[in-house]
């Protein structure tokens, strides 16, 4: 044969299988993902990490279209089950999808988590406030003298309340108003500040020993943790959704890859399914889920790096409530389609529209529990240049009301997405679905 047609051929080969193509150089080391998939193919087949597919500039994120608040549409996620997406806003993008979750799969999200046992949520807040009482104890240890607003407390008579000569625990209760004490032991003020000789009671040589202003550091630090003054109360539990995850989680997987459209890869890179629990007083204030400051690398990609170093980049939340709740629990998103919002009013992070002790009700948008509902809004909007993970949405703070009667189970799974500067960066929960 010619040689010139074998030369052709060959070039023609080449071309086809994009082998001359210069994007295939990809970066050394910890890569996103192998970029496989076209944008609208969620069964992608690349789970082997070696495996070089198409060009990396085929992957994009995608947003459901929501139409418009109280659009409904029909999407079948499962063979011959349709699930109704309602659009309950626009800005954030929000949808509501009941019986997202069957009966028995909510049980058994609650099953798991107990299993392996929840924990108080604890945010960096409260470090910092056990960080302030530390200090706050030395300095009463140095200077004793009390400020002239607590002088009152120097009187025995003002805490004993009954007059029997001693005081006790629900008299310092009741000495300031608004810190209501909880069965639970941590507030437990005279035991944890061992002030007790005899049956948990102060006497008054006793009381003329403390040192009144660590006495009333330590309950101002007791009161800013208990249930109704706190920025979050809850417990929880991580759930892993890797290939050790059970089968009602990896069945859940398939649904959300379904649901929201995106890549395989994002829902295995995404973070574990936290399962939370809100007892009585149980809230957490409003805040956002995803990080606000921009340049700066995302943590799911960044294991050893904590927030402010990292931003949470988390693109969707999938909020699901696993119980029926007597009174409260709701979820509210105070700016949700405000388009007039001022966000200088909110920059005081003790402003009202915060909390939601009061706020709730005057959100704009307010959900309540109903078990197997799931919500699933955007937290980012998609960068128009790379179509990846874009700015945060702000219209997006919102958080979870007051439970008034019984208790609230709710479960979030969070999809971390990646940036522009970060896409060949792999998330650290990526270790495959499959063996
Ligand atoms: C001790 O504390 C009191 C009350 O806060 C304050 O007025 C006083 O200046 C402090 N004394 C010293 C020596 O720091
Ligand atoms: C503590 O005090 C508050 C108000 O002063 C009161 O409502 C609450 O019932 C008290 N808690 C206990 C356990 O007595
Ligand atoms: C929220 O408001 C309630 C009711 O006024 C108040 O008791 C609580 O301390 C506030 N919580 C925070 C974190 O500011
Ligand atoms: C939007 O938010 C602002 C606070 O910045 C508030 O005053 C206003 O009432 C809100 N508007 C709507 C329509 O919710």
């Amino acid at each position: 044969m010619n040689i010139r047609i074998l030369l052709v051929l060959f070039l023609l080969f080449l071309l086809k299988f994009d082998i001359l193509d210069s994007t295939h150089q990809t970066k050394k080391g910890n890569k996103f993902w192998e970029p496989c998939f076209e944008e609208e193919e969620n069964f992608a087949h690349c789970s082997s990490s070696d495996k070089t597919c198409a060009k990396d500039d085929h992957f994009k994120l995608v947003r459901l279209p929501g139409m418009r608040t109280g659009h409904v549409s029909w999407l079948e996620l499962e063979k011959g089950r349709k699930y109704k997406l309602i659009t309950r806003a626009m800005r954030p993008l929000l949808f509501e999808i009941p019986s997202f979750l069957s009966d028995e799969e909510c049980d058994h999200i609650i099953s798991l988590a107990k299993k392996i046992g929840l924990y108080p949520s604890v945010i960096s807040r409260d470090q910092f406030r056990k960080e302030e009482l530390e200090k706050a104890m030395q300095e009463a240890d140095s200077n004793a003298t009390l400020d002239a607003k607590d002088s009152v407390a120097q009187d025995f008579n003002t805490w004993d309340i009954d007059k029997d000569g001693f005081i006790d625990n629900l008299e310092v209760n009741s000495s300031f108003n608004g810190f209501v004490l909880s069965a639970n032991p941590k507030f437990n003020v005279i035991n944890n500040f061992q002030m007790s000789l005899s049956l948990g009671k102060v006497s008054s040589t006793l009381f003329r020993q403390w040192n009144l202003k660590k006495a009333l550091s330590y309950m101002a630090y007791l009161k800013k943790s208990s249930a109704q003054h706190s920025f979050r109360f809850s417990d929880q539990a991580w759930l892993r959704q890797d290939r050790t995850a059970d089968h009602v989680l990896r069945r859940l997987h398939e649904r959300i890859i379904k649901l929201t459209k995106l890549p395989r890869k994002i829902i295995q890179g995404s973070e574990d399914m936290q399962v939370v629990r809100y007892q009585a007083f149980g809230h957490y204030h409003a805040h956002f889920d995803s990080g606000l400051e921009l340049n700066t690398p995302c943590c799911h990609q960044n294991p050893s790096l904590r927030p402010p170093q990292c931003r949470i980049c988390r693109f969707i939340t999938i909020l699901y409530y696993l119980n029926d709740v007597e009174q409260g629990g709701e979820t509210a998103f105070p700016v949700a389609d405000n388009f007039t919002v001022k966000w200088k009013d909110l920059e005081n992070a003790e402003a009202v529209e915060y909390n939601l002790s009061i706020n709730c009700h005057a959100a704009n948008l307010v959900i309540p529990p109903k078990k197997g509902t799931a919500i699933m809004w955007y937290n980012n909007f998609i960068d128009a240049d790379s179509g990846l993970l874009g700015k945060l949405d702000r219209n997006s703070l919102h958080g979870g009301c007051d439970v008034i009667k019984g208790e609230k189970w709710i479960a979030n799974n969070w999809l971390t997405a990646p940036t522009e500067n970060s896409k060949y960066l792999k998330s650290s929960y990526d270790v495959g679905f499959s063996d």
